[in-house]
């Protein structure tokens, strides 16, 4: 088994920032704007979607702002593991669990922060040695009702709740103890982006900076 020498997630996201937004970026001239508006509004930790082509190079880019962490989502399989590794990634996040790619993990020594919707997944997650997930999707699943729930039999694991949270439900997941991060896309909007409204991005940028510091430990 993987547990031991898994390098969980207390490497991942949550050491770096309480807030990550998710990023779906179709054209790897967004990045560098993107990159800036995101630092500039104050946030350190991104996560790269691999929903487009241009995704690994939009690791790339983003990877080479020093002043960002950035990490690759929506990972399937261990071969995107190794590629998104290979444009630079310092942390992985699927959407769901897979002993595969959690062994993968484990052999490039990356953190990875699995999906988990269920009491079965974080057992999975658990056994391991996966100290993070990513509670997916965690409006759908029933918000912060849920994550109370399913929080309580696992006093160690963390959570990072993403999937329909926005500013409004964010500050209220922060405020749990056993959340480290929230991610979401809000931050990036597809149609300020394909607008080029980098300015509307550095402010909820900016906005998302200020939740993620006053969530706890003032940190963004
Ligand atoms: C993800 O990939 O983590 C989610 O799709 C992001 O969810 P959101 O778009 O609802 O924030």
């Amino acid at each position: 088994m993987v547990a031991d020498r898994m390098p969980t997630a207390q490497a991942g996201p949550s050491s770096y920032a309480r807030i990550v937004p998710v990023l779906t970026v179709p054209s790897v001239a967004m990045a560098d704007p993107l990159a800036e508006a995101l630092a500039e509004g104050g946030l350190r930790c991104v996560e790269v979607t691999l929903r487009t082509g241009e995704a690994e190079n939009v690791l790339k880019t983003m990877a080479a702002h020093r002043e960002l962490t950035v990490g690759a989502g929506t990972v399937l399989t261990a071969e995107q593991a190794r590629r998104a590794v290979g444009a630079g990634a310092a942390f992985l996040v699927s959407p769901g669990f897979d002993e595969d790619l959690v062994a993968a993990c484990w052999e490039l020594g990356v953190p990875l922060i699995p999906g988990a919707a269920t009491a079965t997944e974080l057992m999975c997650a658990q056994r391991a040695g996966i100290g993070l997930v990513k509670l997916f999707p965690a409006e759908r699943l029933g918000g912060l009702a849920t994550l109370e729930a399913l929080a309580a039999p696992f006093p160690r694991m963390r959570f990072m709740p993403t999937g329909g949270i926005g500013a409004d439900q964010a500050a209220a997941y922060l405020a749990h103890p056993s959340v480290s991060a929230v991610g979401g896309s809000w931050i990036a909007p597809a149609d300020c982006l394909r607008r080029g409204d980098y300015s509307e991005i550095r402010r909820l940028a900016a906005q998302a900076a200020k939740l993620g510091a006053a969530g706890r430990g003032g940190e963004s």
